[in-house]
């Protein structure tokens, strides 16, 4: 097991999916972690992060990790407060250093089977100044003389290995997780499945399940028949605001391995509950809220709810304490289990989403299924700008469909990390046949992505944009113009409510 400690770096993740996807397990915990819980580990990972080290109240790791003789690596702050921490001294450079820089290695095990020079990718604005006691430089960029430093098996790299912008930082990390730590691969799918069976196992008398027609909650439900048969009751709520097809996929699957789901149709009462309202953050309090009544009012009795919280939802809890602000209020069907008395359950916890793919695979659930795109809580109801009604609900959802099929059909599904259409309910001129129309507009979005934190604009081949548009103008009665948006993450968000 790897350890990593946070000190809020938007890459933190992305190191712990880095070693895992070696085979690795990779865990993310708070950068103040006493000692007595990190003694197990075979190596320490300080991640990056926003602070500066010789500010006050700068978070610091426990100084007891340097005597662990456990070997510890430093990314970025890291490095700097491996070296801040040791007697030596950061301050503030005279520019940020942002992007790439070219690295020139000395020979070391961190370095094995790594040129001599090779790029890799700089984010920082502080610097080290005077290295401490015993440590010595083993790489350097133009900039940064002391890109890389080591005293013993403690290291610390100025750059981003994590990030897929430093050329062989995939390569560096391995080097540490294998030829300095010693880590043995035991992280695989066979793992992962004792870990969740473990946890579905504490269904002692009878648990209810809350299908959403997504991945995760589609493979609890399978799991869930291979270890727990006959010990749970699925739910499917419609509310209404699903795509076309979606549920139906999803029950008409689980159905031939033997799995009944209980539909629940709530759409009217979702779509009376969203009559007239327009602000985004009411909408999604609404569909949150309404989830649970209808959730509480039509299913049976359980003492156990069975949960597809994965472990990037988990650990967002346990970062450093900051004045984050609420962008947008996610939703599951958080709020059910306190409410109804009920123990949650969650075999997908230890688990990142790429890992859910690789176990539903292995539980031969079709890639239809489980390579689909992330799709919100709210539903539908935050793709329609303004107002939900069914009108709106048809219109978005036939243009959907219509896009989404032409991404499967052109082989390009699986490049995005995530499409969908909106529709813009502001209405435009057009021309048809003699006739002038006067419609809405659809916008599709289509990202890439690694965790949905940032995302950029896919770029599509050339034409496929104006044959789906022409497709959605031509089938969709209420649509006379489609767009694409082109906007990154951050600044603007994936979803437009
Ligand atoms: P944003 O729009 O915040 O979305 O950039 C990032 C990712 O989160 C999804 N999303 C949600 N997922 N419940 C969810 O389960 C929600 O309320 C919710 N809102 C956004 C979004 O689809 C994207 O994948």
């Amino acid at each position: 097991m790897i350890y990593i400690l946070d000190f809020g770096s938007q890459y933190t993740k992305l190191i712990a999916r880095r070693i895992r996807e070696m085979g690795v397990k990779a865990d993310i915990l708070p950068f103040n972690t006493d000692c007595r819980r990190l003694k197990k580990a075979k190596g320490i990972i300080l991640s990056g992060g926003p602070s500066s080290v010789y500010e006050k109240d700068a978070p610091l790791p426990n100084k007891c990790i340097y005597h662990l003789n456990i070997p510890v690596l430093g990314l970025c702050y890291g490095l700097q407060a491996i070296v801040h921490m040791n007697g030596g001294v950061v301050g503030k450079g005279t520019e940020r250093e942002y992007g790439p820089a070219m690295f020139k290695k000395v020979r070391d095990p961190l370095f094995y089977r790594i040129p001599d020079v090779s790029r890799v990718w700089m984010s920082h604005g502080d610097r080290v100044e005077n290295l401490p006691e015993g440590f010595v430089p083993i790489g350097s960029t133009k900039s940064s003389p002391y890109a890389a430093i080591k005293r013993g098996k403690i290291y610390g790299l100025q750059f981003h290995p994590e990030v897929s912008h430093t050329e062989f930082g995939q390569k560096i990390l391995q080097n540490f997780v294998f030829r300095i730590c010693a880590a043995e691969k035991d992280w695989d799918v066979e793992e992962q499945l004792k870990e969740a069976k473990r946890e579905l196992k504490r269904v002692k008398t009878h648990a209810i399940l809350a299908l959403s027609g997504g991945v995760d909650s589609t493979v609890c439900a399978v799991l869930a028949r291979k270890f727990i048969p006959g010990k749970f009751t699925p739910y499917l709520v419609d509310t209404g605001l699903l795509r076309k097809d979606e549920a139906k996929e999803v029950v008409e699957y689980l159905n031939t391995i033997g799995v009944k789901v209980n539909v629940i149709d709530a759409s009217d009462e979702f779509l009376r509950a969203l009559k007239g309202v327009k602000d985004p953050e009411k909408k999604r309090k609404i569909v949150g809220k309404k989830f649970i009544e209808v959730f509480e009012r039509e299913t049976g009795k359980g003492d156990y709810l069975i949960q597809g919280t994965l472990y990037p939802d988990r650990i967002e809890s346990a970062q450093i304490p900051g004045p984050s602000q609420v962008i947008k209020s996610h939703h599951n069907v958080g709020g059910l289990p306190e409410r109804m008395n009920l123990e949650v359950v969650e075999p997908l916890k230890e688990l990142f989403k790429d890992e859910v793919r690789r176990i539903a695979r292995a539980l031969k659930i079709p890639e239809r299924i489980y390579g689909r795109h992330p799709f919100p809580g709210p539903g539908l109801s935050v793709r329609i700008i303004g107002e939900v009604n069914r009108r709106r609900l048809d219109i978005l959802r036939e243009a959907d469909y219509i896009y989404i099929n032409m991404l499967r059909e052109e082989g390009l599904y699986n490049r995005i990390w995530q499409a969908f259409a909106v529709l813009v309910p502001v209405r435009t001129v057009g021309v048809m046949g003699d006739f002038r129309t006067y419609e809405y507009l659809i916008a599709l979005r289509a990202v890439v992505s690694e965790d949905g934190m940032t995302a950029e604009p896919f770029e599509f081949p050339h034409g496929f944009l104006q044959r789906v548009g022409s497709e959605i103008i031509n089938r969709v009665r209420g649509v006379n113009r489609v767009v694409y948006d082109v906007s990154s993450k951050p600044p603007s968000t994936i979803e437009w409510e």
